[in-house]
């Protein structure tokens, strides 16, 4: 079953047609990859799925419910979690607090969950430190670890390894590899490091200029091959 169910979605900017006729399906259990060149409409896309930006047209459905009219705060309670692209985390506040923030809708109590600490153990040692000393790498997973706080059944990563060491990329990797397995969570990931996600995708989508122009299994990315057709 989709958790998530995208039908012939159109976005707009002004007078410039960002998205068009967009369709896709997310599956519990699986990572899909989202490729594609700058400027193409992915990060849009994504925004749009979060409700940052109100689709033109189309419908966008979230475990069996239309959501497509709801705010962000009513899709981050329904259980979707963001990781923007550059990670947006709060430089000035420590990183408890930033974790804290991806729990704020929840009820004042909830705990954040020791498993975080356990998926990503650098946040330990860091959790006093402010946001804004972190590593470029650590803030990336600082971000993700925000949007997993609540436990969300979507979780949504544009561009993770972004100007990421490639010790942390592996850890990012193995992190997302793990929450997929586990078959609770769907991941939709853009990404435009090739061989990160090829390695991950279950499911692949290639974009360009606000359309998909290929999509399949993610087994089969090389023979297609989807490397060259997204190359820079
Ligand atoms: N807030 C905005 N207002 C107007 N145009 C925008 C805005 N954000 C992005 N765009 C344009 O929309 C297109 C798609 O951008 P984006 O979704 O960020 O692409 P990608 O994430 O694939 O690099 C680009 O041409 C970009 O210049
Ligand atoms: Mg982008």
């Amino acid at each position: 079953m989709s958790i998530l169910s995208v039908k012939n979605v159109n976005q707009y900017y002004g007078g410039s047609h960002i998205l068009r006729d967009v369709s896709l399906d997310a599956q519990l259990g699986k990572v899909t990859v989202l490729l594609g060149r700058n400027g193409v409409g992915k990060t849009t896309l994504l925004k749009s799925l979060m409700g940052l930006v109100p689709i033109k047209t189309g419908s966008i459905a979230f475990d069996g419910k239309p959501i497509e009219r709801t705010t962000p705060y009513e899709r981050a309670r329904a259980g979707i979690g963001f990781v923007p692209q550059g990670r947006e985390i709060f430089a000035r506040l420590t990183v408890e607090e930033n974790l804290r923030m991806g729990l704020a809708y929840k009820s004042g109590s909830t705990p954040i969950p020791a498993e975080l600490f356990e998926l990503l153990p650098v946040l330990k040692q860091m959790l006093h430190r402010r946001g804004g000393d972190l590593s470029g790498g650590q803030q990336q997973q600082l971000a993700i670890a925000r949007a997993l706080a609540p436990r969300p059944k979507l979780l949504i990563l544009d561009e993770p390894t972004e100007g990421i060491q490639p010790s942390i990329i592996k850890d990012i990797g193995r992190v997302i590899r793990m929450l997929a397995d586990r078959g609770d969570m769907a991941i939709l990931l853009v990404e435009q490091y090739y061989d990160f996600a090829e390695e991950l995708a279950d499911e692949y989508l290639v974009m360009e200029r606000g359309v998909f122009i290929a999509r399949g299994p993610g087994s089969e990315m090389q023979e297609k091959g989807i490397r060259q057709l997204v190359a820079i």
